[in-house]
């Protein structure tokens, strides 16, 4: 069984993902970690280098592209499946599950981060708050799609069980 978790920047997928496919007996793929090597440079980078339209397209070739034989969850991009029909490739691959963050949580947990996030880089806190709340209603259209929403303290081994067997 696949699962795509997916949802904003700073909702925890790799944080949960690595923790449940552990507990579930699944490999666990991080696909920003899969797209850095299949690009040979960091997300980062990747933007400042090449831009956003290339980042997408790499993000649609590695996701279409991985190895999906064993139990796997997949960690994906806050984007993911808001780009080249992702989220119809991924529900039709497997299930896929949002997982739903208030707009503080998200803000807290990217401002520790906003360097490796090349979306973020270089805003101030007002504006950045501003940036979340635009894209999270713009991108809830998409995550909303999912199989499942769930909100991360609602992700347990019983879910993931659940998950597997509908
Ligand atoms: C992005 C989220 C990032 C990464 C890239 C673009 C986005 O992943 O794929 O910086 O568009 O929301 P995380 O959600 O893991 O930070």
């Amino acid at each position: 069984m696949i699962i795509f978790l997916i949802g904003f920047m700073g909702s925890g997928k790799t944080h949960w993902g690595k923790i449940w496919a552990t507990k579930a007996q699944h490999n666990f793929i991080d696909l920003d970690i899969e797209i850095e090597y299949a690009v040979g440079l960091s997300v980062a980078q990747i933007f400042e280098t090449y831009g956003e339209d290339f980042f997408r397209t790499k993000e649609t070739e590695v996701l279409q592209g991985l190895n999906l034989t064993q139990p796997t969850i997949v960690a994906c991009g806050g984007g993911t499946p808001c780009f080249n029909n992702n989220l119809a490739w991924m529900n039709t691959r497997g299930k896929t599950i949002y997982l739903i963050t208030s707009l503080p949580t998200i803000l807290q947990r990217v401002l520790l981060e906003q360097d490796r996030r090349p979306l973020l880089k270089k805003m101030n806190t007002a504006e950045l708050q501003f940036f979340i709340e635009q894209k999270l209603k713009e991108r809830e259209v998409f995550y909303k799609e999912a199989s499942f929403c769930l909100a991360e303290n609602e992700l347990n081994e019983e879910v993931i069980l659940r998950v597997n067997s509908q």
